[in-house]
């Protein structure tokens, strides 16, 4: 793993959003995974930016959503479907059927878990993803406690998420539970980016770094990954004893 401390979030977000668009200069069909959250939204301006700037052709690419609230519907604007039409979508001229997300209103979310894994399946895998990190330590949502050995699963949300993921609806929700990519997804992919910025995310960023490995902090996993990348901002990294 390595890790990379930026003088502020402007620094930070640019950095992640020229490694994903390498990425994709280097795969013309390359799979992409991205996180919503408050996190990345600079980093995905910046992606935009570039890819229009440059006129960089994204036909072939292929775009994996990481995670979504259960019950909650696309158009409802704290989902993640939702962000990212907002922040990718509109701007960005995705192939609609190179686009994977989980849908939150299946009948079966069951079905969505094993379709997601296919779908990853027969793409050969993810080239990179880019994952945020939850006031306790999760990624995506694998809570606190998870195996680290998942591929995509339903979770019952941790109460920490649940009082946290507010600040994405308009009002009071009720989030119960989640779907999401598993750890397992997370240790075959190629390169793995862990964005985070602010100050409000200095202890659950040391206790990734340096408490133990465990799945009481799922985000210390990126520890073992041979190809994860930790991207801090100064605030985010003051607590850190180096
Ligand atoms: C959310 C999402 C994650 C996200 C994380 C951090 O609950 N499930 O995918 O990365 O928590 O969110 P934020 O970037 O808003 O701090």
């Amino acid at each position: 793993m390595q890790l990379n401390i930026f003088e502020d979030n402007d620094a930070l977000s640019r950095e992640a959003a020229s490694e994903i668009v390498n990425t994709i200069q280097q795969k013309s069909n390359a799979v992409i995974c991205l996180a919503s959250g408050s996190t990345p939204i600079l980093t995905y301006k910046y992606v935009v930016e570039i890819i229009q700037r440059d006129k960089i052709d994204i036909a072939d690419v292929t775009f994996i959503g990481l995670d979504e609230w259960l019950g909650i519907p696309p158009d409802n604007e704290g989902s993640c479907h939702y962000f990212f039409q907002q922040h990718l979508f509109q701007h960005l001229r995705f192939s609609a059927s190179n686009i994977y997300m989980f849908r939150a209103m299946a009948e079966r979310p069951i079905s969505e878990c094993e379709r997601m894994d296919k779908v990853i399946r027969h793409l050969n895998g993810i080239d990179l993803m880019l994952v945020g990190i939850g006031m306790n330590g999760h990624i995506g949502f694998n809570e606190p406690g998870v195996p680290f050995n998942k591929y995509s699963h339903i979770v019952d949300l941790d109460e920490t998420t649940v009082s946290v993921g507010q600040k994405y609806f308009k009002e009071a929700t009720v989030l119960k539970q989640g779907i999401t990519l598993g750890l397992q997804h997370l240790m075959e992919t190629g390169k793995v980016l862990l964005l985070a910025n602010g100050e409000k995310k200095a202890l659950i960023i040391k206790q990734t770094i340096e408490g133990e490995i465990s799945n009481k902090v799922p985000a210390s996993i990126m520890r073992q990954h041979p190809n994860g990348i930790i991207m801090l901002d100064k605030e985010a990294a003051s607590l850190l004893s180096h």
